[in-house]
Order: structure tokens, then sequence, then C-alpha cells
């Protein structure tokens, strides 16, 4: 595992870029953490680690629940925050976007059923106070396993 202290919204992206330049195809991201916790930045440093254009400004998936940002390889952004049973991820795309070989991040990724998700990269950030997070990343499988040391 993988603790980073970040200490402003700028660093959290900053680390969010590095992970994005490394990203293989078909990555998978979990993102975990209270409210305001970095999230969303966290996956607008990704975007610009994956060359997505600058005129995309990513923020939360609210309405939609996915977006998709065409850069290096397609970014799908997700957001569970308002997904109350598991039917409506399927309605929503979540297990073909899953399947083909975007990045994939999911926000409120604990709403997930267990298990769904064979290989995957673990984002936990906690809130430590008003400018500092503590962001655990954790691999699961080679894929996440090399990417960790690269960071
Ligand atoms: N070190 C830090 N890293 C990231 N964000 C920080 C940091 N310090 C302060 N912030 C602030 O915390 C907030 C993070 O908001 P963000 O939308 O990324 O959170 P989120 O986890 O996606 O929230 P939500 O669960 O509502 O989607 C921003 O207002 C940002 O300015
Ligand atoms: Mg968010």
């Amino acid at each position: 595992m993988l603790k980073i202290i970040t200490n402003s919204l700028d660093e959290t992206r900053a680390l969010g870029e590095k992970t994005g330049k490394h990203l293989e195809p078909g990555t998978v991201l979990t993102l975990t953490g209270d409210l305001g916790s970095g999230k969303t930045t966290f996956v607008q440093g990704l975007a610009k680690g994956l060359d997505i254009p600058d005129d995309y400004y990513i923020t939360s998936p609210t309405y939609t629940l996915i977006n998709e940002y065409p850069g290096r390889y397609h970014l799908f952004h997700v957001d569970l925050y308002r997904i109350d049973n598991y039917a409506d991820l399927d309605d929503i795309g979540l297990y073909e976007i899953l399947s083909g070989d975007g990045v994939v991040a999911i926000e409120w990724a604990d709403k997930l059923p267990k298990n769904l998700l064979a290989e995957y990269l673990a984002i936990h950030i906690d809130i430590l106070n008003d400018e500092s997070r503590k962001i655990s990343i954790v691999a699961h499988g080679l894929r996440g396993e090399n990417l960790i040391k690269k960071l």
C-alpha cells in the first residue's frame, strides 16, 4: 500500500496526473472517501495525465452518472453517489464499460456489489484537515502493482 499526504488541491491533482500518465488501457480505479475529500479533484488530474484536452472541465457526473472523455485512452468517470440499487448499474451501462478497454474511475465505489471487480486500483482519501488529505492506494492485481511502483 502506498500512503501519500497532500496539502492542497493542486497536490492531489498532481498525484492524479502522475497516476494518469502511467495508466494502462482497461484499468479500473475505485475512489472512496467522504464528501468533499477530493475524489473528483484526483480524477481531474487523471484526465490531464491521460492527455484529455483542457477544454473538458471534469466535474462529478451527478445526473448522467457516467461521463466519457477522449484522451490517450477513453476515460469513463462514474459517480455512484446517487445509485441506490444494483439494477441501476446495468441501466447506466457500467457493466459494458467495465468490459471495455477504456480507463474507468468510479467515485463512491463502495456502492458496487462485493467482488464485482477482479483487478483494480483502490484509492481512498481521508480528510485530515481543511487543506490536507491522506491518500491510500492499494493495488488489486498485477497491473495496479506495477503502477504503484511508478508513483
Ligand atoms: N489536499 C487536498 N486535496 C484535494 N482537495 C482539497 C485538498 N484540500 C482542500 N481541498 C478541497 O476539498 C474539495 C474536494 O472536492 P472534490 O469535489 O474533489 O471532492 P469529492 O470527494 O469528489 O466530493 P463528492 O463526494 O461530493 O463528489 C475541494 O473544495 C478542494 O478545494
Ligand atoms: Mg466528486
